[in-house]
């Protein structure tokens, strides 16, 4: 079966996590994404958080899967001559530079149009345009400026960042969808655009509900939905919000049975309207059901807290497991807290090609995150990382090189 973006050719200058994450996406989707890297080098993520001596990092080898690996001096005459003939036959041209970096090597967007018309330019930059558009960014520092730290944590603690990656990969999302975009108008324009997706924005519209909540702080001076309201006071800005579910249906993490030992026996549970005279009964306390501090959604903001000590006290004699598939029976909506242990031997997550064991030829079998997106008529199959400049000779010859040619480059430094 083909795949949705067969013919598309990507040139990917991208490293780390942001730009990798978007161009792994492209290439699950069917995209040949030849990744360009520095001589000797590549990506600097190959030799970090190694746990294997001499193999590639699991940091490199869960973001480059399906894609191709060339090794190009992009700073070294010759090497800019291949890379020109790269640009002028690939379609999209991915990077997440330092902010000029691409301009430095000599190729801006106005020499690139003139190579190719057609090629699309996408990058990731830490900022839009603006008084910080020429700062170095990484993940943790636009959780920061993107709203989303300010409001994670808890009232009584510091701003506390998040496990999942929304700087890097959620920016690495967004970049996707715009270069598949830009794709889409080309084929009415003929002309290819430049595309930019700032990780403070992507936090941002990530975040979108935090300003949601900013503007209706800003008109009420409370959050009822919050279940430390209303013993806490509220200032001016959107405080953090505990595990308060933040949405129109109250939630909270509660403890299950082993919570003393293990640090993940919790159960997020949601107190859903449509539900509550179901978890009324569940607890034992039928009283609330017709009681006016508890029948109505709005009667029983105030007494969020209270609430939960008592389902809590039903979810404490469970695990979170027992208490999932009763919870589930009564239609209530809830999730274990699930640790990257449990996620790792999830048989659901295999099963659906979500967790994918891969084989790598230095360092053997390793778990990866396989396409969360699925596509019926574009099954993903998701293979290993490449080695440092496995596809050179390849991807050079399939561009007209010949093998003496190559060769030259070689002895030269080039590639
Ligand atoms: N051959 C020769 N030189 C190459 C090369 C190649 N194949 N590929 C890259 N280089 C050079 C670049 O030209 C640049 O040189 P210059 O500084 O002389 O212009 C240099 O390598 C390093 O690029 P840079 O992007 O500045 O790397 P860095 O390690 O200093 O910074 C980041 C890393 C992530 C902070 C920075 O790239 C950045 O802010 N990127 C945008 C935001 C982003 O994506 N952040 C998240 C990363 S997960």
């Amino acid at each position: 079966m083909g795949k949705a973006l067969d013919g598309v050719r990507i040139l990917d200058f991208t490293h780390v996590q942001s730009g990798p994450t978007c161009t792994q996406l492209l290439a699950w989707f069917g995209a040949d994404v030849i990744k360009v890297e520095r001589v000797g080098a590549g990506d600097i993520t190959r030799d970090q958080l190694r746990d294997i001596p001499d193999a590639d990092s699991l940091y490199f080898t869960m973001l480059n899967g399906n894609k191709r690996s060339v090794t190009i001096d992009t700073k070294h005459a010759q090497g800019k001559g291949v890379l020109e003939r790269l640009i002028r036959d690939c379609d999209v041209l991915v990077e997440n530079f330092a902010p000029g970096a691409l301009e430095r090597m000599g190729f801006s967007w106005e020499r690139i149009q003139a190579l190719n018309p057609r090629m699309i330019v996408a990058s990731v930059k830490g900022f839009g345009p603006g008084p910080y558009e020429d700062c170095k960014v990484y993940e943790n520092v636009a959780q920061c400026v993107g709203g989303a730290a300010s409001t994670t944590g808890f009232d009584d603690g510091p701003p506390v960042v998040s496990g999942a990656q929304i700087g890097d990969s959620g920016t690495g999302l967004h970049l996707a969808l715009g270069i598949v975009t830009a794709l889409y108008q080309r084929v009415h324009t003929g002309r290819g655009q430049k595309v930019l997706a700032a990780m403070q924005d992507g936090v941002l519209n990530l975040c979108r509900v935090k300003l949601r909540d900013q503007q209706r702080l800003a008109r009420t001076g409370v959050m009822k939905e919050y279940p430390q309201y209303p013993n806490a006071s509220f200032g001016e800005a959107v405080p953090r919000a505990g595990n308060a579910s933040g949405g129109g249906q109250p939630g909270w993490i509660l403890k299950c049975r082993g919570w003393e030992t293990d640090p993940n026996a919790y159960i997020y549970f949601i107190a859903q309207a449509p539900v509550w005279e179901r978890i009324c009964k569940l607890i034992g306390r039928e009283e609330w059901i017709d009681h006016p501090d508890y029948a109505t959604p709005n009667a029983r903001l105030p007494r969020l807290k209270e609430i939960f000590g008592e389902i809590e006290c039903w979810t404490m004699k469970r695990s979170k497991f027992e208490a999932m598939a009763v919870l589930n029976r009564y239609d209530i909506p809830c999730g274990p807290i699930l640790s990257m242990k449990e996620i790792a031997t999830d048989e659901s997550l295999r099963a659906s090609g979500t967790i994918v064991e891969v084989d790598h030829p230095v360092r053997g079998k390793y778990l990866t995150v396989g396409n969360p997106i699925k596509l019926s008529d574009s099954p993903t199959e998701v293979m290993r990382s490449p080695l440092l400049g496995e596809h050179t000779d390849e991807v050079l010859a399939e561009f007209g090189y010949s093998h003496d040619e190559i060769l030259a480059l070689r002895v030269a430094g080039a590639i």
